[in-house]
């Protein structure tokens, strides 16, 4: 089943140097294609309707202050159940318990800066494209 799915790869993996390295292990998934790819720094707008279902919580507003405070890579991925394929790429939310192997588990250590954001369903994969990526929705 081809999908597409939308990618973040946060502030840390920039500031870190690491995007180059997932972009990597994206690109090396055989017959998954990256078909739209942008850098920038995003607003409290922007972020508000991205990550608008954590609004609330105790850790929404250093999530929002942490994804606005620098530039961040929006990517497209399109591929056979790449939706699934990118979450168990990324791996589970905490990079403590992230098994190595994942970019979580290889590259975090606290839970706000676990370097990427790879959308949870196909829904919401339409959803933030239509955000980053209007002219793809
Ligand atoms: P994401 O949406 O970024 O792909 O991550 P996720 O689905 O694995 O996790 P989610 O529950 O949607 O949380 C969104 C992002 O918020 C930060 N977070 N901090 N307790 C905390 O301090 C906490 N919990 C979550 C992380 O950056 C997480 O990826
Ligand atoms: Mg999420």
């Amino acid at each position: 089943m081809t999908q597409r799915t939308l990618v973040l790869l946060k502030p840390d993996a920039v500031r870190r140097g690491l995007t180059g390295e997932i972009i990597s292990r994206i690109e090396r998934k055989a017959g998954w294609r990256i078909t739209a790819l942008e850098l920038r720094t995003l607003d409290t707008d922007t972020l508000e309707q991205h990550y608008g279902e954590h609004k609330g919580k105790p850790f929404y507003e250093p999530l929002v202050e942490f994804m606005a405070s620098g530039p961040l890579v929006a990517l497209i991925v399109e591929g056979e159940r790449v939706v699934e394929g990118l979450r168990a790429l990324a791996g589970p939310t905490d990079p403590i318990v992230a098994p190595p192997g994942t970019v979580r588990g290889d590259y975090g250590v606290v839970v706000r800066e676990n370097l990427i954001h790879a959308s949870d369903s196909d829904e919401s994969a339409a959803r933030e494209i239509k955000i980053f990526f209007p002219a793809h929705a």
